[in-house]
């Protein structure tokens, strides 16, 4: 069985990622410092697919630590990274952490990923690198602009720094996979999304809210240039975007990219503001939502979707799940977490 690295691979979409890898006969090796994870989801893990990957709760931001693995492990066939701090507001006052966490061990995963003989590079990105996009839908060529925040700013430099290694490397091959909006959870909801502490993201407050963990909804604006107001993003299952990225991989592993260093955006191609997204939990849930509209958010770009024809053309990938799909899985998951 060929060998996968999942960095991350506790995480949000990691977890689903690990699933996906395994149901398509890889073998698995997770490092997570459980920094923004548990223990826990790796028995969900195990309970979907009845395979344990091996874990490693190594920190990926001691150099030495990093070359130690990989001196064990010289058999890699592939590296999926996520590892990163990933909340927007966060970064803004704490942009040092955002930079050593998210560019170091970039860099330290990359030095030691391009000795080994034949492992493609798989890097988790965002759609946050366009910013406000000026054309809609978001195509793979639309401008990169000025990140709006040091979150931002370490996806667009880890994008710079991976494609200047491939530029050196020609027999070094990467993917960077640019998400949407990552909601929901696996069917079996034996693993989904676990924020700690306060929910940042839409989806995740929502249900919190209506499991009635949280008081109520803050909408962040309703006067928007939007149909309704409110800012629309594409919201994509995790388990579509988790398959996305198994492709991905396998493109690399088979020698089927045209140039070692590719960018695909991965959407549903679809908008959809907070209040539909909003109506979306009532209707699968068959209850209202306690909300209210406050002020905007600072930051927030009016509207994000993907053009998805690259993802189609060349991965023969699309996002099978609409959103209901999504809220309702995300909507289970959170149920069973009481
Ligand atoms: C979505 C919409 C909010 C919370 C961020 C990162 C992106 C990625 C996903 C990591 C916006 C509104 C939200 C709330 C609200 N993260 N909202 N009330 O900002 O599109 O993207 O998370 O990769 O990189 O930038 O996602 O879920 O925070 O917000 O009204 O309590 O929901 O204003 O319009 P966002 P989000």
């Amino acid at each position: 069985m060929k060998k996968i690295v999942v960095t991350g691979g506790l995480g949000f979409i990691g977890s689903h990622t690990v699933v996906e890898l395994q149901n398509s006969g890889f073998e698995v090796i997770i490092i997570d410092n459980l920094s923004n994870s548990t223990i826990s989801v790796l028995d969900g893990i195990v309970s979907i697919t009845g395979q344990i990957p091996t874990f490693y709760n190594t920190d990926l931001k001691q150099k030495a630590d990093v070359e130690a693995f990989f001196k064990g492990h010289n058999d890699i066939a592939g590296v999926i990274h996520f590892a990163a701090s990933k909340a927007v507001g966060e970064s803004v006052n704490e942009p040092l952490l955002y930079y050593e966490n998210n560019i170091n061990t970039l860099v330290y995963m990359l030095q030691n990923t391009t000795q080994l003989a034949h492992a493609p590079f798989i890097f988790s990105s965002s759609c946050t690198v366009y910013g406000e996009a000026k054309a809609l839908p978001i195509s793979e060529t639309s401008p990169i602009q000025p990140a709006l925040s040091p979150y931002g700013n370490t996806k667009q430099i880890g994008e710079e720094i991976i494609s200047d290694v491939c530029k050196a490397n020609t027999n070094f091959n990467a993917i960077a996979l640019r998400y949407f909006n990552p909601i929901g959870s696996h069917e079996s909801a034996k693993i989904g999304e676990l924020p700690l502490g306060v929910p940042q993201n839409l989806v995740p407050f929502i249900m919190q809210t209506g499991a009635g963990i949280r008081e109520q909804l803050s909408v962040f604006g309703d006067t928007y240039a939007t149909q309704d107001g409110t800012c629309i993003r594409d919201y994509i299952h995790v388990v579509d975007l988790a398959k996305a990225h198994v492709i991905a991989l396998k493109r690399l592993i088979d020698g089927e990219n045209t140039t070692n260093y590719e960018v695909f955006n991965l959407g549903t191609g679809q908008g959809s503001s907070v209040l539909e997204v909003i109506k979306s939990f009532e209707r699968v849930s068959n209850q209202s939502l306690n909300y209210k509209i406050v002020d905007k958010r600072e930051g927030d770009v009016v509207a994000a979707y993907a053009n998805t024809t690259k993802a189609k053309d060349v991965l023969k990938w699309t996002a099978q799940s609409s959103l209901d799909d999504a809220m309702r899985s995300a909507w289970k998951w959170q149920q069973q977490l009481k």
